[in-house]
């Protein structure tokens, strides 16, 4: 028999971290976690946490501007909820200990892209993301009831009846546990790891989103990877976020004439929704030839009036490393994939199609995002939505089950195994970069299927033999969330949103103004509904 436990918490986001400290005010709550507390992409979030705290006008404009930013398919009840709720929960995340920018006792706001006015909440200037991150988990740690285990890779869900039961845990001592619980959150973030070229932290590979598809629950809008516009270019350097605030406190985009370009592509400039700045950038970084690129830039050696290293201090210490300035110098630039629109289909309360099951912030889909996410509006989906998991979790009410131990323990791999590993994950990243990026089509997204069905059959031969480990997990993970995309992004033959189909260039609101359901079916895996 196995342990148990009321809650079971897979990650420790804002979103992990904000249902964890409403469960325990009702019960034992297990955060599990596969590094330190912290190691999230929520730590990572510089520009910050978008929220309408002046009142109703305020809220209904913000409301406009997420609906605008999501092409058509924001599913409205999803952001009436967000913008409305989030002023709540960001007042209650100060009052917890949250400490963001203030100038005379006045919160400080910043502008970013498709935001009709300055709404964005930031703290230590660029690192909004960590401050929320360390509030939160200080404030979860002080309740007993709220019990961390760091370094623990959640590798199985068990299902019993149409309703998951309990999860199978894996140490960094490679012992595995089961662990039963009454309700069980995926609240394990996004998968940029998917790709090659990622703003997100290594642990980023949907691990959560692909043990709920494999358990049965549905995912939905999978073709829609938003690719952040601005990460830094420069060879063999990690794709750093170089964050939109940015360009909110006014940087340009330069190609390699030092045009600014952005007039030629929509009207917000620099300002225009991320999906539409991010193949701008694409689109003018091309040379005249098949694979000839061209460097693009941001430029902010015209602004006066704003201390910049001040203002943005992670971004100066991590470019003075590089050799670069904001003030001087100008910054090459191209999209990296950064955050999943779609996720594991839930209501508004964070209820899976899976019973026993639940999921918030970037692992799950509300719609709230539609085909476009509105910059810096994800911390707050976490704050939001998490809490309301959390309260369904609570509602339902469901007993707890004991699941048996679990019958098989994985052997770890051999170097060998772990170098033939390592092949397949980096061959799969790059095929999706290749294949599955910015601008698709047809074509490409069965080159990309047929690379992915291969790292597929590679990852079920490593493990046939009983192999297993976090790094197995997460190659697994990657290739399932991999073939989520690559499907739904065949089935939808129209462009939207982050989702550009180079053989289908115009949004067709006739057949799309849907979302997509992948089920993983062998004979249809992809359907669409209306929400
Ligand atoms: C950024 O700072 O540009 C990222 C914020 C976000 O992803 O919304």
């Amino acid at each position: 028999m196995g342990s148990q436990v009321d809650f079971l918490v897979m990650g420790a986001g804002v979103a992990g971290l904000r249902a964890a400290v409403e469960l325990a005010r009702h019960g034992e709550v297990l955060v599990a976690t596969k590094e330190s507390v912290g190691e999230s992409n929520t730590h990572y979030a510089q520009g910050g946490i978008a929220v309408a705290m002046e009142g109703d006008e305020d809220v209904a404009l913000h409301l406009k501007d997420t609906v605008n930013a999501g092409d058509g398919i924001v599913h409205r009840a999803a952001a009436e909820v967000l913008v409305a709720e989030g002023p709540v929960r960001v007042a209650e995340l100060i009052e917890w200990g949250a400490a963001f920018d203030t100038e005379d006792g006045e919160l400080l706001r910043t502008r970013e892209g498709a935001h009709s006015l300055p709404r964005i909440l930031h703290a230590n200037g660029d690192a909004t993301g960590a401050e929320i991150s360390r509030s939160l988990a200080a404030f979860a740690q002080v309740h007993k009831r709220v019990r961390f285990a760091e370094w623990t890779t959640v590798s199985g869900l068990v299902v019993r009846d149409g309703r998951v039961i309990a999860a199978d845990l894996l140490d960094r001592d490679h012992q595995l546990s089961r662990v039963s619980a009454r309700a069980v959150l995926v609240a394990a973030g996004g998968a940029g790891q998917v790709y090659s070229d990622t703003t997100n932290p290594a642990v980023a590979t949907g691990d959560g989103i692909a043990l709920a598809s494999q358990a049965g629950a549905a995912l939905a809008d999978m073709e829609f990877y938003q690719f952040h516009p601005t990460a830094i270019s420069l060879p063999g350097v990690p794709r750093f976020l170089l964050s939109e605030a940015l360009r909110g406190e006014g940087a340009y985009l330069r190609n390699h004439l030092g045009e600014r370009f952005m007039e030629r592509y929509h009207p917000l400039l620099e300002l225009a929704p991320r999906d539409v700045v991010a193949r701008a950038i694409t689109r003018e970084g091309m040379g005249d030839r098949p694979g000839e690129t061209r460097l693009v830039h941001l430029d902010m050696r015209h602004i006066r009036g704003v201390d910049l290293h001040q203002r943005f201090p992670g971004i100066t210490a991590f470019l003075a490393k590089h050799g670069l300035d904001l003030n001087r110098d100008l910054i090459p630039v191209r999209p990296a994939a950064h955050y999943l629109m779609g996720g594991i289909r839930t209501d508004l309360a964070g209820r899976t199609t899976l019973g026993g099951l639940y999921a918030a912030g970037e692992a799950a889909c509300t719609g709230v995002h539609g085909a476009n996410r509105l910059a810096s509006n994800s911390l707050l989906e976490g704050l939001v939505f998490g809490a309301r998991a959390a309260f369904s979790m609570l509602d339902d009410g469901l007993p707890l089950v004991a699941a048996d131990a679990p019958e098989v323990f994985p052997q770890p791999l051999e170097p060998a195994e772990e170098r033939g590993l390592e092949e397949t994950v980096a061959a799969l990243q790059a095929s999706m970069w290749a294949f599955a990026a910015l601008l698709r089509e047809e074509s490409t997204l069965l080159q990309g299927l047929a690379a992915q069905q291969e790292a597929a059959g590679a990852l079920a031969q490593l493990a046939a033999p009983g192999k297993g480990s976090r790094r197995l997990a997460e190659a697994q993970a990657m290739s399932r969330v991999a073939e989520a995309i690559l499907h739904s992004a065949l089935a939808r033959t129209e462009s939207r949103g982050a989702h550009y189909r180079n053989d289908f260039a115009q949004r067709d609101d006739q057949h799309f103004r849907k979302h997509s359901i992948f089920s993983g079916g062998p004979s249809s895996p992809v359907a669409f509904e209306t929400w």
